[in-house]
């Protein structure tokens, strides 16, 4: 069992529509830049490939059957605002396709294969993509040497494709932080979980600090499921937030933090990489993690004493003066036009001799 990158996985089709209406009406995003301190994506920094031809991206099947049509017209253009790309399901396009996408978790389950009977062209690049913890993406051995690219959230990855990410704004002179605090706060700390599993970290975590506060839990792991609308309202009414992740690893960073935390206006708790690795992507007042203490007991403490003090509370909140959270409007199509911009920097040749080892340093 593993968490569905962005929404429940159980049933897809609500979940696209969550996705959309979390995410569809956010402003165009853009490309990140790693230069900064932590992970942002300006609007200036989108670099439209300048060369008159054009690039062809090709799905070779849709992740989690999530398909759409990309008939109609040239959608990477009018959706967001990148030339001379053309992406495109049609497998007919194979020999003259530039890049080749394959969605890891139907190459590991069996259901889709690689095209390993065509004749590949030398300059096509094959690019693998997940958004799932390396625990979760199966023995992908087989894969080695095939692979040019990765897409990921993974940030060295080559096509880099976070959940979520900070945009710089300027909220105006008139602005406090308690503009950006939800004022009805009625529980300490809440949880939304799908899948709840014993040998999981955070259970182990959650046991313990559920003895020392209270914790609202919900979702379908519980039985207290909570559709898209009632999501965010519900998470603004807990002054902490548990963005526990199913597993630790480098990047790995959810919605469970830039969705159900920043955007409900609870101030998360994190379980998953390092202190270290969460303030390379947002700032360092801006989130609790589990390691800053010794125990969970201790955590707990803390918890109830903030919550109480009323200011220090909402110090948590200052970033949001300064930052927006943003996250990609499709999380399947943006990703994958947004190829055409990094032309420029790409390695080329590269191939994967190692995914696994990729995956797992
Ligand atoms: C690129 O694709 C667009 C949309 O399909 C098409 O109108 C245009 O003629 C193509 N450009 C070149 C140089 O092939
Ligand atoms: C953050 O925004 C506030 C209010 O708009 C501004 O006064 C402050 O200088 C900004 N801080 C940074 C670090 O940009
Ligand atoms: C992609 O990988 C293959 C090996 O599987 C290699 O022959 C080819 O040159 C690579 N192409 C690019 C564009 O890196």
């Amino acid at each position: 069992m593993v968490d569905h990158w962005c929404c429940p996985r159980r049933s897809i089709l609500p979940s696209l529509l969550v996705c959309l209406m979390l995410f569809g009406s956010l402003p165009m995003v853009l490309w990140p830049s790693l230069k900064n301190t932590f992970q942002i994506m300006k609007s200036d920094e989108i670099k439209a490939p300048d060369n008159s031809r054009n690039t062809t991206v090709l799905m070779w099947y849709w992740a989690f059957g999530l398909s759409e049509n990309l008939l109609h017209g040239n959608l990477c253009k009018e959706r967001y605002g990148i030339p001379n790309c053309i992406l495109s399901d049609d497998r007919s396009l194979f020999t003259q396709a530039d890049f080749v996408i394959f969605h890891n978790r139907e190459l590991i389950n069996g259901e889709q294969r690689l095209p390993l009977h065509l004749p590949r062209p030398q300059q096509q690049g094959w690019v693998w993509f997940s958004m799932e913890s390396p625990g979760h993406n199966g023995n992908i051995n087989f894969l080695d040497g095939k692979m040019n690219y990765t897409m990921s959230y993974r940030r060295d990855a080559d096509f880099f494709a976070p959940y979520g990410w900070l945009e710089p704004h300027y909220v105006g002179s008139g602005m406090t932080v308690d503009d950006f605090i939800p004022k009805k706060k009625s529980s300490l700390a809440c949880w939304v979980v799908s899948n709840y599993a014993y040998h999981h970290r955070r259970t182990e975590v959650y046991n313990e600090l559920q003895e020392v506060i209270p914790v609202e839990v919900y979702g379908r792991a519980v039985n207290r499921p909570l559709d898209g609308e009632q999501l965010l309202p519900t998470i603004s009414r807990c002054y902490f937030y548990l963005s526990f992740e199913n597993s630790q690893f480098q990047d790995y960073v959810t919605e469970k933090l830039w969705t159900n935390a920043f955007k409900g206006g609870a101030v998360p708790v994190v379980l998953g990489p390092s202190r270290k690795n969460y303030e390379a992507m947002i700032p360092k007042d801006s989130f609790i993690h589990v390691d800053d203490f010794r125990s969970v007991k201790e955590l707990g403490a803390f918890l109830k004493k903030l919550a109480e003090d009323r200011e220090r509370y909402a110090s948590y909140f200052k970033w949001k003066l300064n930052y927006t959270v943003s996250a990609f409007s499709n999380v399947l199509v943006e990703p994958s036009c947004r190829i055409c911009t990094k032309l420029d920097t790409l390695q080329k040749p590269k191939v994967y001799w190692d995914l696994y080892g990729w995956e797992w340093k």
